[in-house]
């Protein structure tokens, strides 16, 4: 296990969606794998979450873990990095399907006081567009204190697919979660909504991290080269 990996500020980085708030967003990176723990693969999806919450959240990954497919390992570190190091936001990779051994759904539920259902749903719509196997992910989002936590399946690019359909969101959400007074914060900003000119408004222009070019015109995508997993 590696814990602590400081990530650089992004603020060279233009693409970025806007948090209303000075405070960086923490982010706690946890791959879920047994291969990963084992150390018999290297993590791809980690890092690839990684560069993706620098460049398009202007986060600061402070926290950084491979855990086996276990509930144990799971909850305890989502509770460590929500309880103690009070991050804004975890992102789970790995583990969310079908097979026995897949559990982060659950270790999550276990541990959120809430649930945030429509992130998981947002990402599975977007998914499904992709590929139909987006529908073998048991995916959850939820907050514990003033943690949100987001699971993303194992494979890069799904981490990739749904960290697109959710990074342009991400840090009001947070902002929300803080405790800021978002409506006084965008005060002035009325582009916000919906009707609005975008043409001065950030966040309406951030969302860079698109799905792959695969997808059909219809809701579900067709499968095209068997299951990716
Ligand atoms: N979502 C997207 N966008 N792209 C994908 O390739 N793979 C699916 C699904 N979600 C996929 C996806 C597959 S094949 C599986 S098995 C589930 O995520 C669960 O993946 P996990 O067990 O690695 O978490």
């Amino acid at each position: 296990m590696t814990d602590n990996v400081t990530s650089g500020n992004a603020s060279a980085h233009r693409d970025h969606a806007a948090s209303t708030s000075d405070r960086p967003i923490l982010v706690g990176i946890m791959t879920c794998s047994d291969r990963g723990a084992r150390g018999e693969r290297a993590d791809v999806s980690g890092p690839t979450l990684h560069n993706l919450v620098v460049d398009h959240l202007s986060g600061q990954v402070v926290q950084y873990r491979v855990v086996p497919d276990e509930r144990t390992p799971i909850e305890a570190t989502l509770k460590e990095w929500a309880d103690e190091h009070k991050l804004d936001l975890i992102l789970t990779t790995g583990g969310t399907g079908l097979s026995p051994r897949d559990v982060t759904p659950d270790a999550t539920r276990a541990v959120c006081d809430r649930e945030v259902p429509a992130i998981a749903q947002a990402m599975f719509l977007e998914s499904l567009r992709i590929t139909p196997y987006a529908m073998l992910t048991r995916a959850t989002a939820g907050i514990r204190r003033r943690t949100l936590i987001v699971n993303l399946p194992g494979n890069p690019r799904a981490v990739q697919e749904n960290f697109g359909a959710i990074a342009e969101v991400l840090p009001h959400a947070i902002d929300i979660i803080r405790g800021v007074d978002t409506h006084a914060a965008h005060a002035g900003h009325s582009q916000h909504q919906r009707g609005g000119t975008a043409k001065s408004q950030p966040v309406l222009e951030t969302r860079t991290v698109r799905p792959a070019s695969s997808r059909d015109d219809g809701p579900i995508a067709k499968n095209v080269g068997g299951p990716p997993c």
